[in-house]
């Protein structure tokens, strides 16, 4: 076939087969997702346009139909840095239309977001054993009133289940799991006056109610003596590691004209078990916090769980996790999820079991993925999980310093995050390492 010239134009001819031919396609680069979003650095999939996202404006185009977002990479691929500009972007800038400005709260494994924390104004809350701040897990929450007594309860039930089973690393058996359930139903639920803490539950399964016993349909002696290993697990928060930091009321005022808060939980970052117990008890915290159903004023609000992965440790805690995210929608809150890599969702578990089908469940409600550089012998797992191309599949051990695969509800970008001048110096986390 000949291809001729059009009028005017002095290309030299060119002869090919119509077999190469159909290759020369204009217009094949990916329109991106508009520029409706905060500018985030440049897509070589759309002609090195500029990368704009929000999910807040995706969700209302109707082009996910949840905010949440995980990010996966290897460790120093950019992650961190990564959320930390969206957020300073989106949280810093953004308004929703009757919605007001942007709010967000970070729990923060490495006490890495202090700086971001600073540059934005975020209010910051430092746990350690022993310290002067403190979170009550059990607070009954803003939306209590609106929610009802047994969405306060159930949620309630479901933390102390989490936290039970991060302890004792293993299910709660029946007369555990109904013992405490009625223990947590014998406390207040309103969110005015006290709040109950977790030494009330503690008090109930060593002294329970005649009506606890009556459920029961056994002697007192035997209903404390089956919920003995419950209760000194809960004396774990209450007492030992982590003493002080979640056995009382809230110290923490949340101010909502503010824009958002940091706890950093850098305090438990080196012993794992007990920064899995603070990672529950602050996203139940945290969930509390953020469980209001929505309101005219009702801020969008961005809940960031940085090393979140050490929540997938067992069942229990997988499960309330999955509860919380499922909540995303119905309370305006965009879920961010930080890890290394997907076989994190599963380390625990072999493909089948109960964590990994939760795990899958918390892939699928959420319809943003930024994967950043993967090894290797991840790509397989994460080419299936994902659905990745074999060309998007091929990307991810090669991907530079802050570059990025994103899959947003099957459509596909590669970008490189821009970190402005400004932004470096509650980006660089590289100060310890280099010379
Ligand atoms: N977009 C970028 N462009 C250039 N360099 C970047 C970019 N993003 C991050 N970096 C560099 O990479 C370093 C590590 O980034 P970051 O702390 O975000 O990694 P991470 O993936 O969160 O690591 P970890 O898994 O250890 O938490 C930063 O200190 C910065 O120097
Ligand atoms: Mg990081």
């Amino acid at each position: 076939m000949r291809v001729g010239l059009a009028p005017g134009l002095r290309v030299p001819r060119h002869r090919a087969t119509t077999a190469h031919l159909c290759a020369i396609y204009p217009f094949q680069a990916e329109p991106g997702f508009g520029a409706r979003g905060v500018y985030l650095g440049t897509d070589y999939v759309a002609g090195e346009g500029a990368f704009c996202y929000d999910c807040f404006q995706l969700y209302t185009d109707k082009v996910i139909t949840n905010p949440n977002m995980i990010i996966i990479g290897e460790p120093g691929s950019g992650k961190s840095s990564f959320t930390k500009c969206l957020l300073y972007r989106s949280v810093g800038a953004m308004r929703s239309p009757n919605k007001g400005p942007r709010w967000c709260a970070i729990a923060d494994p490495k006490g890495e977001y202090n700086l971001l924390a600073e540059a934005l104004g975020l209010a910051r809350v430092r746990l350690y054993p022993g310290g002067t701040d403190r979170l009550n897990p059990l607070d009954a929450g803003p939306g209590a009133a609106l929610l009802g007594p047994n969405a306060v309860s159930d949620r309630r039930t479901a933390m102390v289940g989490a936290l039970l089973g991060a302890v004792l690393r293993r299910d709660l058996s029946p007369l555990e799991d109904a013992g405490v359930g009625w223990a947590i139903g014998h406390l207040p639920t309103s969110p005015i006056g006290p709040q109950p803490g977790l030494a009330d539950v503690a008090r109930l399964l060593a002294d329970p109610t005649a009506e606890m016993v009556e459920r029961a349909g056994c002697t007192k002696d035997d209903l404390i003596h089956g919920v003995r290993d419950a209760r000194f697990a809960l004396g774990k928060l209450l007492d030992r590691d982590l003493r002080g930091m979640f056995d009382g009321p809230s110290t923490v005022r949340t101010d909502w004209s503010g824009r958002g808060l940091v706890l950093d939980l850098s305090a438990v970052h080196g012993n794992r078990a007990a920064l899995r117990l603070t990672m529950i008890a602050t996203t139940a915290w945290l969930q509390t916090l953020m469980a209001f159903p929505e309101s005219a004023d009702t801020p969008r609000r961005y809940q960031v769980l940085d090393e979140g992965y050490v929540l997938l440790g067992d069942e229990q805690t997988a499960r309330y996790l999955e509860t919380c995210w499922k909540l995303c929608r119905l309370y305006g809150v965009a879920n961010i999820f930080i890890g290394h890599r997907l076989s994190d969702l599963r380390s625990q578990a072999d493909d089948g079991t109960a964590t990994a089908k939760i795990a899958e469940g918390l892939l699928a409600d959420t319809q943003t993925r930024v994967i950043f550089r993967q090894s290797s012998d991840q790509v397989e797992l994460t080419q299936k999980a994902l659905q990745l191309t074999d060309l998007e599949a091929s990307l991810l051990p090669d991907l530079e310093q802050g570059r990025a695969l994103w899959k947003v509800a099957g459509r596909a970008a590669v970008v490189q995050h821009v970190v402005a001048p400004g932004e470096w110096i509650f980006c660089n986390t590289d100060s310890a390492l280099a010379v």
